[in-house]
C-alpha cells in the first residue's frame, strides 16, 4: 500500500494528512473560546508520569509578538498572526510541588527531556486541534535563537524555557504541502533498517528541489540534503546549555 492510500481514515487522520503550516493570515480574530477549546483539549494529552510539565502563555499584545518576531530572528509571521502561544517546559511547579514535602527537586537530563516532550505533546495537540477548526498554524523553534531574552520578556521564573511558540491566525494563504521524506525510510518494521539512505535523499532532493521551482523558489538541487548540512553541519545553537542551564535546567 502507498503512502497516499487510505483505505482507513477519520476526520482526525484526514486532518493530520492535510497538515501544511502557515504562515500568512487573514487578519480576522481568533475567537477566545475556539482557542479556549483548543487549549484545554490539548491539556487532555497524555504527560510524562502525570508530571504535566508545561505551561502555555498566550501573547496577543501587539507590542510583545513585535519583539518576540525580532528575537526569532525578523519572523513577520509572529508579528501578523492573531495569536502567538509560547509553549514552555515548565519545572517551576514541580520545585514546589516537591517542596512541599520537605525535598528539592532533583534536576538533571531526564527532568530537562520529559518537561521539554511534555511541550512538545502539548503543542502538537494544540496543532491538530487548530487545524481541525480550519486555522493555520506554525511553529517557532526561533524561541531557542534567545531564550534568556524571550523569558525575560515573558516574564518566565527559573525553571521554564520557551521550547517552541505557536502562530495561530486564520489562513490568508495555503501553500501546497511540502514533500515528506519517503516512507520506508520513516517507518521500519520489527527491527531498524539501517541501509545506506543515501539514494533515497537524493531522490527526496530532487523531489523537493521541484516543490520549490513550482513556488517560484530557485532553491538548489541538494533541497533537503543541502539544508540540512548548512543548518547542521556545524553546531546549531551552541549557547543554548549555558542559557539553559542558567534558566533552571540540568543536562547531567
Ligand atoms: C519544533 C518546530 C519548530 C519550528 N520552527 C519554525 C520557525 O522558527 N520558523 C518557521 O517558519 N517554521 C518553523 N517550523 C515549521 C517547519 O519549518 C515545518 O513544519 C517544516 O518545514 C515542514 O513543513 P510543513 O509543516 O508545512 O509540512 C518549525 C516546526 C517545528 C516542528
Amino acid at each position: 500500500m502507498t503512502e497516499t492510500q487510505t483505505t482507513y481514515h477519520t476526520p482526525v487522520t484526514d486532518t493530520l494528512r492535510n497538515h501544511v503550516s502557515v504562515r500568512s493570515y487573514s487578519g480576522e480574530s481568533v475567537p477566545d473560546g475556539m482557542l479556549h477549546e483548543i487549549l484545554n483539549a490539548a491539556r487532555r494529552s497524555p504527560t510524562s508520569s502525570n508530571i504535566q510539565a508545561y505551561t502555555l502563555i498566550v501573547v496577543r499584545n501587539p507590542d510583545t509578538k513585535k519583539q518576540l518576531a525580532v528575537l526569532a530572528g525578523d519572523q513577520e509571521h509572529i508579528e501578523t498572526c492573531d495569536v502567538f502561544v509560547a509553549i514552555c517546559a515548565d519545572i517551576y511547579r514541580l520545585a514546589h510541588a516537591v517542596r512541599v514535602h520537605g525535598m528539592e527537586l532533583a534536576r538533571n537530563l531526564e527532568t530537562t527531556l520529559v518537561s521539554s516532550i511534555d511541550a512538545a505533546l502539548v503543542g502538537m495537540s494544540m496543532a491538530t486541534a487548530a487545524e481541525s477548526f480550519g486555522l493555520g498554524h506554525v511553529m517557532i523553534g526561533g524561541m531557542r535563537n534567545h531564550p534568556r531574552e524571550v523569558g525575560n520578556l515573558l516574564g518566565l521564573p527559573e525553571g521554564v524555557y520557551v521550547v517552541f511558540g505557536m502562530c495561530l491566525g486564520w489562513p490568508d494563504e495555503i501553500p501546497p504541502q511540502k514533500p515528506r521524506l519517503p516512507e520506508d525510510l520513516i517507518i521500519h518494521y520489527e527491527q531498524y533498517d539501517a541501509s545506506d539512505p543515501t539514494e533515497k535523499l537524493k531522490a527526496h532532493d530532487s523531489e523537493l528541489a521541484k516543490h520549490y521551482r513550482s513556488l517560484g523558489r530557485n532553491l538548489h538541487d541538494a533541497a533537503w540534503t543541502g539544508v540540512m548540512t548548512r543548518k547542521f553541519g556545524t553546531p546549531r545553537r551552541p549557547h543554548l546549555r549555558e542559557a539553559l542551564e542558567a534558566m533552571g535546567f540540568r543536562f547531567d
